[in-house]
């Protein structure tokens, strides 16, 4: 390659040996992010041995989401986080588009219209015990309130908090994910530690819970209007199904999908 066709340099933040810039993504991630933006509109940064780049106009972001989804997969920090589900999240490529369509039945918008009265039921709910004066911990209800929703619109159960056994469940697998993404290096799941011990067993949990509930609708006449129900009720273009298995995955995805970044979103508004 020629001088005048080589590659643009990517400006890098260089903040500490070895670690790079984990202490502040631990600790002040939104002052380092400032940081990286105030840089440069595409800047690279280093989390321990792995180097990031984050882009910081809606332009490149289209570029790179859309324009030119195909030239990118997600990485191996994000299949080694989902600890080998296959749902939307992680799914690569052509398996990923024909997933995109499975799924796409329920969220039709005669569907999410029929959410909005469970959304607005929780939402009632949960500021009952609520008195004037009263300090609440407002992230803890946040999780509460989108748990109990996307517990009800995925599986139509009604309690469905962290202090149900599933709820508990998800959430420790979803805390292993967050982990995975989040730190320096963290031993693969197989390995006996007490935290993928712990994890293990909640996936274990998750699955034959899920499980049983795919039983449950496949030998029942009742109608119902869940997202799982939903999912194993669509067909492909060739009339092909999804597996109990593809189910379960993309039924985990969309929990976790669906609840921490509506939490987080309630809680900072
Ligand atoms: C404030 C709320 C939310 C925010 C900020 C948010 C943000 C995001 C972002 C940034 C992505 C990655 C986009 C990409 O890689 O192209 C994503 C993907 C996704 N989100 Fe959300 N999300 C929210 C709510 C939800 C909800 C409520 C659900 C489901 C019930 C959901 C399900 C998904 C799924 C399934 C994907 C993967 C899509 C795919 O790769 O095909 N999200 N979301």
């Amino acid at each position: 390659m020629t001088q005048s066709k080589a590659a643009k340099k990517i400006p890098h933040i260089s903040e500490f040996p070895l670690v790079g810039s984990l202490p502040a993504f631990m600790k002040e991630r939104l002052q380092l992010f400032e940081r990286i933006a105030q840089k440069s509109d595409v800047c690279s940064f280093r989390i321990g041995p792995v180097r990031m780049v984050m882009l910081n106009r809606p332009e490149y972001i289209q570029y790179v989401l859309v324009d030119h989804a195909s030239d990118f997969d997600k990485g191996q920090i994000m299949h080694k986080a989902m600890g080998g589900n296959n749902g939307l999240f992680s799914s690569e490529g052509d398996f990923h588009h024909q997933q995109r369509k499975l799924l796409s039945p329920p969220f039709q918008p005669r569907h999410i219209s029929s959410y909005a009265d469970t959304i607005g039921h929780y939402g009632e709910q949960i500021q009952q015990p609520w008195h004037n004066d009263e300090r609440i911990d407002l992230n803890q209800q946040m999780i509460s309130l989108t748990m109990s929703i996307i517990g009800k619109i995925l599986f139509d159960t009604d309690v469905f908090s962290e202090t149900d056994e599933l709820g508990a469940a998800m959430a420790i697998g979803f805390e292993h994910t967050v982990q995975v993404l989040t730190s320096l290096y963290s031993p693969p799941l197989n390995w006996p530690t007490p935290h993928n011990n712990r994890t293990r067993k909640a996936v274990q949990q998750v699955e034959s819970r899920i499980q049983q509930m795919i039983d449950e609708r496949r030998s029942s006449t009742i109608e119902r209007n869940d997202f799982l129900s939903i999912l194993l009720q669509t067909r492909g273009d060739n009339g092909e199904k999804m597996s109990d298995r593809q189910v379960m995955d993309e039924c985990i995805t969309l929990f976790g999908a669906g609840h921490e970044t509506t939490e987080a979103a309630l809680a900072w508004a």
